[in-house]
């Protein structure tokens, strides 16, 4: 009963594959340096990964959200129905329209099926590309007052692992968000306080963005996808809150100030 754990080295994948060890459950990590290995630019890398796999969770890279990704999960669903997969879990973003037809794939998929469609991971900021500028102390984003219920990963691990291993999550969509939204000046006041560091938010527009990360050596694609993603999802349509954690783990959220006390040594003196 092996469940395969795409994106297994990532921020939630290697959360959840971490808990089914713990469980016992036989879990392949499907990604670039998995065994075998597993890349979504190569199709001919699939049929091993999904070898002998009955559960699969469905993290794609870069974004779920991106051109040429539905085409990916269409064709990732097919193979892993064919290979005898019965039950598969879509890691989704919110207010995202490809992301959506992506969702609708899965649940045509003709097998049990959970959707996680997930705020902005509060992780982006301890082990994503926000890790950087908090330990610099500036947060430069093009997201001005907008508000975003930013969400704990290792929630959205519980959750996944739950609809991977029990009954009672088949044909259900989890809206995962954090108790509360906050702006990214929040997020700058929550990190000062929990790190005692003065860390700031400045709002900036897309083309500053743009330039800045050039400037970095950030690849032209990657700019590309970051500034569509703040477009669409940074325009206050994902600012509310839902309920998705407790309908599936029946408890609250965990909130951003616990995530940032929890983490503050990784932001602490520049690092
Ligand atoms: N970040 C957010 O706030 C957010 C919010 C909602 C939804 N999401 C969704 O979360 C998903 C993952 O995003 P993330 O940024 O958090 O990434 P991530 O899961 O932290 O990291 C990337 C993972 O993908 C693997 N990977 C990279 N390139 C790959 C390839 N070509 N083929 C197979 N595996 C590959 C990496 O392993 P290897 O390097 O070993 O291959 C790693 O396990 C996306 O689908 C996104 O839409 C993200």
């Amino acid at each position: 009963m092996t469940i395969l754990v795409t994106g297994g080295t990532g921020k939630t994948g290697r959360r959840i594959a971490d808990r089914l060890e713990a469980l016992g459950r036989p879990v392949r990590v499907g990604s670039r340096t998995g065994t075998p290995p597993f890349d979504w630019a190569d199709r001919g890398t699939w049929k091993a990964a999904l070898h002998g796999a009955r559960a699969a969770y469905i993290s794609y890279y870069p974004d779920v959200a991106v051109p040429g990704a539905l085409d990916d999960v269409r064709a990732f669903t097919e193979h892993a129905v064919a290979a005898g997969v019965e039950r598969l879990v879509l890691l989704s973003g919110r207010g995202e329209p490809l992301a959506e037809a992506a969702e609708q794939v899965v649940r045509e998929s003709g097998v049990a099926w959970t959707i996680v469609r997930c705020a902005w991971f509060m992780q982006n900021f301890s082990e994503g590309y926000l890790l950087e500028p908090v330990r610099d102390g500036v947060i430069a984003l093009p997201a001005g007052d907008v508000a975003e219920p930013f969400v704990d990963v290792d929630d959205i691990a519980d959750v996944a692992v739950a609809a991977l291993t029990e009954d009672g999550h088949a044909g259900r969509l989890y809206e995962l968000t954090g108790p509360r939204a906050l702006t990214f000046a929040d997020v700058a006041a929550e990190l000062s306080k929990a790190t005692g560091r003065d860390i700031t938010y400045v709002p900036i527009t897309t083309e500053e963005y743009a330039a800045g990360a050039a400037e970095h050596g950030v690849p032209e694609d990657e700019i590309e996808m970051l500034t569509m993603l703040f477009t669409e999802t940074l325009d206050g349509r994902n600012a509310h809150v839902a309920d998705g954690v407790r309908a599936a783990l029946g408890r609250p959220a965990g909130d951003f100030a616990g995530f940032a006390r929890d983490n503050a040594g990784v932001w602490a003196n520049g690092g």
